[in-house]
């Protein structure tokens, strides 16, 4: 489904030093299979593409169509794994213009709980004032901060809209089996809820109701993007040899990279619709490799569009970056260039042509120069922007990653550098049982 070249990094970093990594390669894959490394009650996503049950999809199937039948417009709130999955496979697959049309196949989904806007929460509520709208509230942990503060307003709001029966009804929680705020209010209030397993986080929820849900009431297959996601967990299973696996390739070529300085990744794109993939993306590295004063930064950009902003510093900055470039293929439409007579803009040159085949020598030129200016590039080819393109795509970061943290030598299924902001803002915000902290950070301040 997908590939991956990594021919135009070999000049910065050799072929033989990548494939030095083989064995280590394989004793992380093997860390991973057997669960004996670091983290390892956080293995559930390894295993989940191929273990998903058609009674499971069924039932999201289901629910969505509940979602769909009564609701214009849907709430996601969740922050971090518990929004970016899903938002990065709506965007990647949807119309970029059908939620501003007046006749929709589907409710416009909308997402919450993912800031602590004043602005943004007062004028999303606002918007939704004469909407018919459910919510899918969506926590692990049940007591994220920026996900129950958004679902209280949202609750709020939909049961004095819709009254509390209609409100039963749109409004599901996806939260952890037994622990946390957002159980005990589905339970309480009788809503349809999802679990999210034990051993999956955040980052790696994708492919749980966490995403499914959300994309199935966007309209989008549930089945083909499981089925994307299948076909890579055979490809990067750990019997595939290390030449043919690309998550192998892919996670020993960035830590290669990394150890010849190369401290920055910046996952590029050349379809507007992939925005949200990179961001699922930055969180999914991110988290999962920066610590103990270590690893990889993952940055994104969205070209051409920062070619005109960021591509000065990638042509000619500090030479600490690498690039690896998301390529789509084969669009979903086709759109010539047409003939101007007077061709007054000068553009005749690119008439009869496809607006694609423009985008790809551009994608083409700037390979060729940021290569020239210094910079590694690789190179991961998709077919297309469908359902079985992504969901490969997405468990094939998330294999390369759980190989490539333990590679790096970290725990790539913990976070717990996310606490200490927490800690600080319970304190300033007088939580009850942060009295100490509250005493200490006044003393600071
Ligand atoms: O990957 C992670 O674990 C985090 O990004 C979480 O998804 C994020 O913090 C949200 O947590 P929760 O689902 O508990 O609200």
């Amino acid at each position: 489904m997908i590939s991956l070249n990594i021919e135009k990094t070999f000049g910065f970093i050799s072929k033989e030093n990548v494939f030095a990594y083989e064995a280590q390669v394989k004793a992380a894959q093997e860390a991973l299979e057997n669960g004996t490394g670091k983290g390892n009650d956080f293995l559930g996503w390894l295993h989940l593409p191929s273990s998903i049950t058609q009674e499971h999809l069924a039932d999201l199937k289901a629910t969505a169509q509940t979602l769909r039948e009564n609701c214009e417009v849907v709430v996601v709130a969740g922050i971090g794994g518990s929004y970016l999955g899903a938002r990065a496979v709506i965007e990647a697959l949807s119309n970029s213009f059908t939620w501003l049309q007046e006749k929709k196949t589907a409710p416009v989904i909308l997402y919450a709980g993912h800031n602590i806007g004043e602005d943004y929460l007062y004028e999303l509520t606002e918007y939704l004032k004469d909407k018919k709208f459910g919510v899918i509230n969506i926590s692990k942990s049940g007591t994220t901060t920026e996900t129950a503060l958004a679902f209280r307003l949202l609750k709020k709001q939909c049961e004095n809209q819709r009254g509390k029966e209609v409100a039963k009804k749109v409004i599901v929680a996806i939260t952890d089996a037994k622990k946390g705020a957002a159980r005990v209010t589905a339970d309480n209030e009788g809503y349809k809820s999802f679990i999210i397993p034990d051993n999956v986080g955040g980052r790696f929820s994708v492919l749980t109701p966490v995403g499914l849900l959300p994309i199935a009431v966007a309209g989008f297959d549930i089945e083909k993007l499981v089925a994307g996601a299948v076909v890579m967990e055979k490809a990067c299973g750990k019997d595939v040899s290390f030449a043919e696996n690309p998550a192998a390739i892919y996670a020993a070529t960035r830590n290669e990279l990394y150890k010849n300085g190369k401290k920055i990744e910046i996952l590029v794109n050349f379809n507007p619709k992939l925005h949200y993939v990179s961001e699922w993306w930055k969180q999914l590295y991110g988290e999962s490799e920066g610590k103990e004063n270590k690893g990889i930064f993952p940055a994104a950009v969205d070209f051409s569009t920062d070619l005109h902003s960021m591509g000065q510093w990638i042509q000619e900055g500090e030479r600490t970056i690498y690039e690896t470039v998301i390529s789509v293929e084969n669009t979903q439409h086709k759109l010539q260039v047409p003939v101007d007579e007077a061709n007054l803009d000068g553009l005749n040159f690119l008439a009869g042509k496809r607006v694609d085949e423009v985008n790809k020598m551009a994608e083409l030129g700037t390979q060729l120069a940021h290569v020239d200016g210094g910079v590694p590039n690789m190179r991961i080819v998709i077919p297309a922007l469908n359902e079985e393109s992504i969901g490969s795509l997405l468990y094939f970061f998330e294999i390369a990653c759980g190989i490539s943290g333990y590679l790096l030598g970290v725990n790539p299924f913990n976070q717990p550098g996310v606490e200490a902001y927490k800690k600080n803002m319970f304190a300033l915000l007088n939580k009850p049982g942060y009295e100490e902290e509250s005493k200490a950070i006044q003393a600071r301040l």
